[in-house]
């Protein structure tokens, strides 16, 4: 499993005002759209391109354009749906599956109640976004979904980790390659399953308490 921190002071600083209890709905949205936009670069380095002829005003040459198949971006509902704007500006070519989980509060392992994806994944390069790492049961669970489709190239996109949580994504993965490219590890879990200190329960403060 690779692991890459975006360290760069303007993400950081978007995670302060996300953070902060006192930010708004409006404003986390926004936020976190901002954010992914950020991470998204970071995370589509190695997004798979083919050469391309082109003739520019001034004389042919050869550039690049995003590879066939496309790219498939997969949010994790609900609060992964928050983070897809932020992805898709920056990978408009790409497809868009959805995975729905829950975590059941009191044993926190995940269920999948809603999927939208292609029956193949072989040969395409997946983008999984779920803000919150925190036990690490609904992204393994979403990781696992897409390799028993074929996926072989899956890069997982959250803003923000545990490191109990990273332990038990490697465990569960045993060796298979995957990447992780987050905004922040923070300290750890509480005994509630949230991530301290966190930003709270990153579905309610996008949505509502619905
Ligand atoms: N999910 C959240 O939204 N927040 C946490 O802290 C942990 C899981």
């Amino acid at each position: 499993m690779r692991v890459h921190v975006a360290d760069h002071p303007l993400i950081t600083h978007k995670l302060t005002v996300l953070r902060d209890e006192n930010t708004p709905s409006p404003v986390f949205r926004s936020l976190v759209e901002e954010l992914m936009t950020l991470l998204a670069y970071e995370g589509t380095r190695e997004v798979r391109v083919e050469p391309v002829d082109i003739v520019t005003p001034v004389a042919p040459t050869t550039g690049v354009r995003i590879a066939e198949p496309k790219p498939l971006i997969v949010p994790i509902l609900r609060a992964g749906l928050g983070m897809l704007e932020g992805m898709v500006k920056l990978l408009p070519s790409a497809e868009v599956g959805f995975l729905g989980m829950a975590r059941n509060e009191e044993t926190l392992e995940p269920t999948t109640y809603a999927e939208r994806l292609p029956d193949d994944l072989s040969g395409r390069q997946c983008f999984v976004l779920d803000p919150m790492l925190a036990t690490g049961g609904s992204l393994t669970a979403a990781i696992e979904f897409l390799l028993q489709r074929g996926a072989t190239d899956v890069t997982a996109i959250c803003i923000l980790a545990a490191p109990e949580g990273l332990k038990a994504v490697e465990e569960a993965l045993h060796g298979r390659e995957v990447s992780i490219v987050l905004g922040a590890v923070d300290e750890r879990l509480n005994e509630v399953g949230y991530i301290v200190p966190g930003l709270g329960d990153a579905g309610d403060r996008l949505y509502g308490t619905v």
